[in-house]
């Protein structure tokens, strides 16, 4: 005979709606596959009136959150309000109370996840939260369970579908940052304020729970350095695109000697990257392992079902463990990984730079870009010069060799202070694919 576990759902919007349609529906199938029914017990939201187009039975409806937290025959507590505040309390009252709680709540995990993560082993019950990075891509299992005899030194994550279908429309249909939001918006993957995606923060909150598991190390938000997509301009995109690459809005963590890099901005790809061909609003997450080598996790990053898929998923290992009296089984590692000291400032990075350059269109400007550039040590790899016409001021685009963060900034702030030089100039850091 199989056993049962009760599950309280706190949040019944796009998410909640999603899990409790699929625990409603596929119930007893999902009891076939793991051996342990799974009964959806009480959900709570502030509003039941709306339509999420299908039926949840009145029986199961409360609009206080407390009520499920405390309810003595729930098992599983599922947080879907998202938000740091009553999120927090709720979960961490649910936890202190014996219960397991699954999240889809990455902001809250990228702000107090330690916090979290130390109540759930006090308790000894089990914090799960597959659906905070990814969507749909079992991605935190990949890391804490396929992969853990990985040493890994490299995540680069396209984790944000917002940002991504953005820049894939203006690549694509050639829109303008503000009518490629205005698409995303209409096609609902966009928020009203979507300000946490295309800033970049959505992702950051995301690159700090992949970089605890990859690497074992806590990063504040402030200690990643993030800029949004809102400053890419239609002309870059063209101009890399001639050039053979594609801008993508790139979570990166990297471990470069003894120390490690965390960024969220856009990056130029040459279109061979195993990250160039992520298009629209679909994520990809590529980790770089001792033993595995490249893999790539590909799929939705949002979306009621994919993120329910990574919900119910959670809830079912839940049951599994319940089922064999066992809980804990995968403790959050807080200890660093192999050699890492500390982190990487951001003037110490060194990658590739595409540079665009609005200038006037006169002799010797180029000799003079490529003097400061020279003595700032940033050695130019090419240079294009576009639309010479009649065109007063003309763009200036330059690929340079590996140079230093901290000496490009400094060689643009001179340039940029140059008569001829129009507007600010553009710099963009690009990444380069493994080759192995
Ligand atoms: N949407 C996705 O594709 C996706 C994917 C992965 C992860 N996530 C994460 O999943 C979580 C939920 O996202 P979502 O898109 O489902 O959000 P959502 O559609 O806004 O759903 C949240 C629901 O919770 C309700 N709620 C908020 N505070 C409450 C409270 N104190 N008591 C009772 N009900 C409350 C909201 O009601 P009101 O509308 O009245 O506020 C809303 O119905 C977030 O942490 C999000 O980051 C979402």
């Amino acid at each position: 005979m199989s056993q049962q576990i009760n599950v309280g759902l706190i949040g019944f919007g796009t998410v909640g709606a999603g899990v409790a349609k699929a625990l409603l529906e596929k119930g007893r199938r999902l009891e076939r596959r793991i051996g342990t029914r799974i009964v959806l017990r009480q959900v709570c939201d502030r509003d039941f009136r709306r339509s999420r187009g299908f039926r949840l039975p009145a029986s199961l409806m409360t609009d206080d959150p407390w009520q499920i937290v405390r309810h003595p025959d729930i098992h599983v507590v599922v947080e879907l309000i998202g938000g740091l505040e009553p999120a927090k309390a709720l979960i961490l009252e649910a936890l202190r109370r014996g219960k397991h709680v699954v999240t889809a709540n990455k902001a809250l995990l990228a702000h107090a996840g330690r916090e979290l993560f130390a109540a759930a082993s006090l308790a000894g019950t089990d914090l799960y939260f597959e659906a905070s990075v990814g969507g749909g891509i079992p991605i935190i299992k990949a890391l804490r369970e396929g992969l853990i005899a990985n040493d890994i030194d490299a995540l680069l994550g396209i984790v944000n579908g917002t940002s991504n279908y953005i820049l894939t429309q203006m690549r694509e249909q050639r829109l303008s940052f503000h009518e490629a939001l205005l698409a995303a918006k209409h096609h609902g993957y966009a928020e009203r304020d979507p300000s946490l995606d295309i800033e970049g923060r959505d992702a950051a909150h995301k690159l700090a729970i992949l970089t605890a598991l990859g690497f074992g190390v806590q990063v504040s938000q402030s200690e990643i350095h993030v800029e949004g997509i809102s400053k890419i301009s239609q002309a870059d995109i063209q101009y890399a695109d001639e050039l053979g690459y594609c801008i993508k809005p790139l979570a990166i963590a990297k471990q470069v000697d003894h120390e490690l890099e965390v960024r969220v901005h856009p990056t130029l790809l040459a279109k061979s990257h195993l990250l160039a061909n992520v298009n629209g609003v679909y994520n990809a997450i590529y980790v770089h392992g001792d033993l595995v080598g490249s893999a790539l996790f590909y799929g939705r990053g949002a979306g009621q079902n994919p993120a329910a898929s990574s919900v119910v998923a959670d809830i079912a290992d839940v049951a599994r463990n319940l089922a064999s009296g066992v809980s804990q089984r995968i403790a959050v590692n807080h200890a660093p990984h192999h050699g890492i000291r500390r982190l990487r400032r951001m003037g110490d990075i060194e990658t590739r730079y595409y540079m665009r350059f609005m200038a006037t269109d006169r002799p010797g400007v180029l000799a003079r870009i490529s003097g400061v550039l020279g003595r700032h040590h940033i050695s130019i790899a090419s240079v294009h010069q576009k639309e010479r016409r009649a065109a007063r001021i003309v763009p200036v685009v330059m690929m340079t060799h590996e140079a230093k963060e901290s000496n490009v900034r400094n060689a643009l702030q001179t340039i940029d202070r140059m008569a001829f030089i129009k507007q600010p100039t553009v710099a963009i850091r690009t990444e380069a694919p493994r080759s192995k």
